[in-house]
């Protein structure tokens, strides 16, 4: 799906959060949001996920306003898993709690997609590694086979190796299923990895945009010194 935002103003009462926000998230293709904390990032997602209204601007979805949520899935930034719940009622939890129980064969299918061991079926939250957990929410999010993939942060926490491997399992999945995917990150090595296209926030606005390959390439001098990790 082919999703373009136009003019996006969106506050919270005083707040201004996004100015003026123009972007193309293009089909099947990897769009990577970057910017410092608090900056927007989830606002503009969730915005364009229809989970906040806006104040001004627009959404087009293939060029239409309308459109139908089941086709998204988010990966929340703090999507904990349920703990109460086994990792294969976590994975089908939306036909879980509609107490349809035929799912493990698409469960076990899912989950050897995002390489969980299948041992980890009957496991709860607590009983599997900080890295598992991510397989596990991300076979969640893939559950209901959606168009569009919202990845808030699918990374923090981990150590490198395992931030590695998720990446790789990020880009192998939704090239393998042809998802649009739309991934805010903090980690510049992962933006260069699993990133088409980036766009840069700052004060409410796209203040960088470029092809993911040449982040360290830019010239832009503010996104210069968040590549660097200098202040701004
Ligand atoms: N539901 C809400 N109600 C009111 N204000 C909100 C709400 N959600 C976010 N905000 C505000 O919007 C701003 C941007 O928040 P957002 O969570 O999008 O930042 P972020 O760029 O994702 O930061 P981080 O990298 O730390 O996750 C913040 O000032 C925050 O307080
Ligand atoms: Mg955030």
């Amino acid at each position: 799906m082919k999703i373009e935002v136009k003019n996006l103003k969106k506050k919270f009462n005083k707040n201004l959060v996004l100015n003026n926000i123009s972007l193309t998230i293009h089909k099947n293709k990897s769009t990577i949001i970057l910017g410092k904390s608090g900056c927007g990032k989830s606002v503009l997602i969730k915005t364009i996920y229809k989970l906040f209204t806006y104040d001004s601007g627009s959404i087009l979805y293939d060029g239409k306003y309308e459109v139908n949520i089941d086709k998204f899935s988010m990966l929340f930034q703090y999507g904990a898993l349920f703990d109460s719940l086994k990792i294969s009622e976590n994975i089908a939890f939306t036909d879980y709690i509609n107490n349809k129980m035929n799912f493990d064969k698409k469960v076990f299918s899912l989950m050897n997609d995002v390489g969980l061991d299948k041992s980890a079926f009957s496991k709860y939250p607590s009983e599997i590694s900080g890295g598992m957990k991510k397989r596990a929410a991300l076979a969640r999010a893939l559950y209901k086979n959606p168009k569009v993939i919202f990845l808030d942060e699918p990374t923090t926490g981990l150590d490198p190796i395992n931030s590695d491997k998720i990446n790789e399992l990020i880009i192998k999945v939704i090239r393998k299923r042809k998802i649009t995917a739309v991934s805010i990150t903090h980690d510049i090595k992962s933006a260069i990895k699993t990133g088409d296209k980036y766009y840069f926030i700052h004060n409410g606005v796209i203040e960088d945009e470029g092809d993911c390959k040449k982040i360290l390439k830019s010239k832009n001098k503010v996104f210069k010194t968040f590549v660097t990790g200098g202040k701004y």
